[in-house]
């Protein structure tokens, strides 16, 4: 079981080089202009393992440390065991959420989208830039706009 002390977060995308890496860089920086490192856990995952071990892709580090995120993660692929050192369990877009419904069935109240924590109107996509959905700063954007309220949902404990 979680330790019921810190919160936890996974967030997954395809590649877990572009959209994962930087909501995962973004907590980070909330979290350390908080405060919150003993209470607040962070990783990031893909559905796919074809860029294990690899960083986060060149133009979505390039972005990101322009705008001083830090983007330290090591792509890996979602594992079942996951399921249970995460509180929550986060799907950058529907691709995704569907992907970790067929992994495992039966942690609905775990899983959340995205676009689940962006102002009411939002796309229900976090744009996927490696495919040219979107530039690196517009992911960035919508990313930063989604993230306080995830930390905020974290402290709450709900
Ligand atoms: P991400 O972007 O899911 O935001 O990391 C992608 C990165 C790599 C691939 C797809 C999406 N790929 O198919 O290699």
């Amino acid at each position: 079981m979680p330790d019921l002390e810190v919160r936890s977060v996974l967030f997954v995308c395809l590649g877990n080089i572009c959209r994962s890496p930087t909501a995962e860089g973004v907590m980070h920086k909330l979290i350390g202009r908080d405060g919150l490192e003993s209470k607040i856990h962070v990783d990031s995952a893909g559905t796919i393992g074809y860029h294990t071990g690899e960083p986060a892709d060149l133009r979505m580090q390039e972005a990101a440390a322009r705008r001083e995120i830090p983007l330290a993660s090591v792509s890996r692929q979602i594992e079942r065991a996951d399921f249970d050192r995460f509180d929550l369990i986060i799907a950058m877009d529907r691709e995704n959420l569907r992907d970790l419904r067929a992994l495992d069935s039966h942690r609905e109240g775990q899983l959340r989208l995205f676009s689940e924590f962006l102002p009411p109107g939002s796309a229900a996509d976090v744009p996927d830039p490696y495919y040219g959905q979107a530039g690196f700063d517009r992911v960035i954007d919508i990313v930063e706009q989604g993230c306080p309220a995830i930390l905020e949902h974290l402290l709450r404990g709900s």
